[in-house]
Order: C-alpha cells, then structure tokens, then sequence
C-alpha cells in the first residue's frame, strides 16, 4: 500500500512527503518539474529512503497517470499539483485552468478506473476573498478574484460533485499562508525568480539578494497599519494532511472543507521583525503602495480541524522564521 503525492517535488509536497513517511508510509511522487526539480527530490531522499519512488511525468498525460496506479498499489492520495502564481493566473488564464483542472479532473478518473477513493485536495485561503467576519469559518462565502482563484473554487466544486457520484471520499484543505521549511534546512521552498509572496522576499533580502523589502501599505485598518494574515509553519501543515488522510482511512467521507491555518493573524511588520530577530540583523524595508488585488486581513477559525482531523498547528512565527532562515542561508541559491 502506498501514498500517491502529486507535485511532490514542490514546497509543500516534499515536506508532506517526509511526514508520511515518518508516519511508515510508502511514498510515491509525481511530478513534471514545471516548478521544481530534480535536485528537490534528491533532497526529499535524504529525508526519507534512497529509493523513495519518483515518476517525472505530467498530471495531464493520463496513459502516464494510469501507469502509476498499475505499477503501485496506490491507496491514497494528496494532489498539490497546480499551477499557483496569482498574477501570472491573469496573463495566462487559459494555462492555469488547463492545469489545475485538467490535473483534477484526469487524476480523480485514474483513481475511480483503480478504485482508490480517499483523496486530500490543496485549497486556499483564496476562496474567501477578503472575509466580513474573522476569524473565517469554513461556511464563509467563498468566490474568486483572479483565474488562480477559481482553479481552486472550482476544484473543490467538481471533486464535490464527483464524491456525490463516485466512491470518492476528498478533504478539502483550505491553507491560509504557508511558510518555513524542514528544521534540517535540507528542503524549503525555492521561488523561480523575484519571489512575489512576503516571507521568500524577506529572505532574499536577508542573504542580500535584494536590497529592502516593500511593505506594501500601512494605511490598512489593522493594529500598525500593515496587511495581516495567518502564517502557518510548512511542517504543521505537512501534520495537517497526515491527519486527513487518517480521517479518510477512519471513514470520513464526502467533500470536506477544512481551514488550514493557526488562528493567529500576524502583520507584514510582525513577520519582518521575527525575520530580524532569526536572522540577527535587521531587515531594511520601506512602506510602498498597496498592492491591488490585497485584501487588509484574515485568519483562519481553527476548530472544524481540530473536530475532524484532530489536528492543531503547534509553530509559532518565531519558529517559521527561524526554520525558514536555515533553509535559506544553508541553501542561498535553492536547489542550484
Ligand atoms: P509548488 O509549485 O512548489 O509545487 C507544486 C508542484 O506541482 C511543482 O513541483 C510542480 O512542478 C508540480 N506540477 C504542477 N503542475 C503539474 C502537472 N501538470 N503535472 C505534474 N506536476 C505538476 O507549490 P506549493 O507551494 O507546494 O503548492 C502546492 C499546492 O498548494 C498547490 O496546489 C497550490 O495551489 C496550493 N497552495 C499553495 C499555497 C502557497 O502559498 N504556497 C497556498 C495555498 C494553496
Ligand atoms: C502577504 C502579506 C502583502 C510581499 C498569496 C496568494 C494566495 C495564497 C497565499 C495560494 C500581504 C504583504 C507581500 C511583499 C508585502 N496562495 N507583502 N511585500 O497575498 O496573502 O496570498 O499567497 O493559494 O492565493 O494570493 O501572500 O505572501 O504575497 O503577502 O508587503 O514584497 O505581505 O501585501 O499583506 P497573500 P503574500
């Protein structure tokens, strides 16, 4: 029996990777390296086995996915891969919703040819937009603002129909802000070019890729003016999905949404004092312009998981930076 990871190679995927397989699992990953690369999974072998199983092939090529499921005795499956740049989602719409979904869609069929039933999908924050009440709940209304956006909304709509007519069981995870990395700094994520979300920039800075960081905006109707959000450390939301898939293994069914985040909301300049305080020096910044599109704040209501999954994060944001931090300065260019 083993643990089907699509995107595995990716941030979030290769620290998922390594809490299955503490937990005993066999791990199987998939992924065509559109935004990773081999030297991730060399990385995740460490991490796990030498002979941790890896297929290079494309979610979209559906001979390739039904070749996994024949060749290993699939069980279970977490599907992060997607395509999850908001700004580039505006430019290339169409490519982001061949991706996201066509992925969704080919990987639910293979599994319903191989009757594997229990899949954990990657969701976000995004849905809801900016919230009327924090901390949002999972009944919050929930839409789109960028193509990006409605790969996920959609997502979680066809696997919700999908399990209504399949034996599919999904969770739906919800992440609000994932940062951090493994606490060896052997993994962590590693951006293509200008990082466009806060805390990889505040890094690159930190190592002296970039000269400041651009906080952007401090008119906001928060405690400093600065945009909040709710940072969760990559490992807790690694646990997070362990936790799912145990609540599908135990008879969880249905399409179930679940927020993925720590209940605490932290400001742009919060993140970048605890970035000062792992670092030890202080990161320069100025305040610039809003970015259009940001909402002002949001956090995650944390109680439907730990009701469902059993599962609550643990990190706080000193720890997130400060595991961040080895990953980065052990690793100035990534993966190179
Ligand atoms: P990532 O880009 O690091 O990882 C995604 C992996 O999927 C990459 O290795 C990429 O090469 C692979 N991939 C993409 N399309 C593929 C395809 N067609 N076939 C095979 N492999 C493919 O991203 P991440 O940060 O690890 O995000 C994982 C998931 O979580 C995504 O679905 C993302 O939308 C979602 N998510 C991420 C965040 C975040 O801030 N990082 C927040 C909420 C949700
Ligand atoms: C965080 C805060 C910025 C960069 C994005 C996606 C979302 C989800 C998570 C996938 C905000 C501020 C940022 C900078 C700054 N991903 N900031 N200077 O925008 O909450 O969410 O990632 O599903 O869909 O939109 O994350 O890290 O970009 O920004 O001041 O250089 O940092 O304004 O307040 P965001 P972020």
């Amino acid at each position: 029996m083993a643990s089907l990871v699509t995107g595995g190679a990716g941030y979030i995927g290769s620290h998922t990777a390594v809490a299955l397989h503490e937990t005993g699992r066999d791990v199987v990953v998939i992924d065509n390296f559109s935004n990773s690369g081999p030297k991730a999974v060399d990385a995740l072998r460490v991490l796990t086995t030498p002979d941790l199983a890896f297929v290079e092939a494309d979610l979209l090529d559906s001979d390739a996915v039904r070749r996994v499921f024949r060749d290993h005795d699939i069980d279970e499956v977490i599907h992060f891969a997607a395509c999850k740049a908001v700004g580039e989602s505006v430019a290339k719409p169409l490519d982001y919703y061949r991706n996201n979904l066509g992925s969704t869609i080919g990987l639910v069929e293979a599994m319903a040819e191989y009757e594997v039933s229990r899949l954990v999908f990657s969701s976000s924050c995004t849905v809801y937009g900016q919230p009327d009440e924090i901390p949002v709940t999972e009944a919050a209304p929930t839409g789109a603002e960028s193509p990006y956006g409605w790969t996920k909304y959609m997502s979680e709509q066809i696997l919700t129909d999908a399990a209504a007519a399949l034996p599919l069981d999904a969770v739906l995870l919800r992440y609000f802000n994932p940062v951090g990395a493994h606490p060896s700094g052997t993994i962590g994520e590693d951006p293509n070019g200008i990082p466009n979300n806060l805390v990889p920039f505040v890094m690159q800075v930190a190592i002296g890729r970039m000269e400041k960081v651009r906080v952007f905006g401090t008119d906001y109707d928060t405690p400093d003016g600065s945009g909040v959000r709710d940072y969760i450390h990559v490992m807790d939301l690694a646990e997070a999905h362990v936790a799912a898939l145990d609540a599908l293994a135990s008879g969880l069914s249905g399409a179930v949404p679940i927020n993925i985040g720590t209940g605490v909301g932290s400001s742009v300049l919060e993140v970048i004092k605890a970035a000062s305080d792992a670092v030890g020096a202080e990161i320069p910044f100025e305040v610039v312009d809003r970015r259009p599109g940001d909402i002002a704040k949001t956090w995650a209501a944390t109680d439907y998981a730990a009701e469902v999954l059993g599962w609550r994060a643990t990190r706080d944001l000193n720890e997130m930076l400060r595991d961040h931090w080895r990953w980065q300065s052990q690793n100035p260019n990534g993966f190179e």
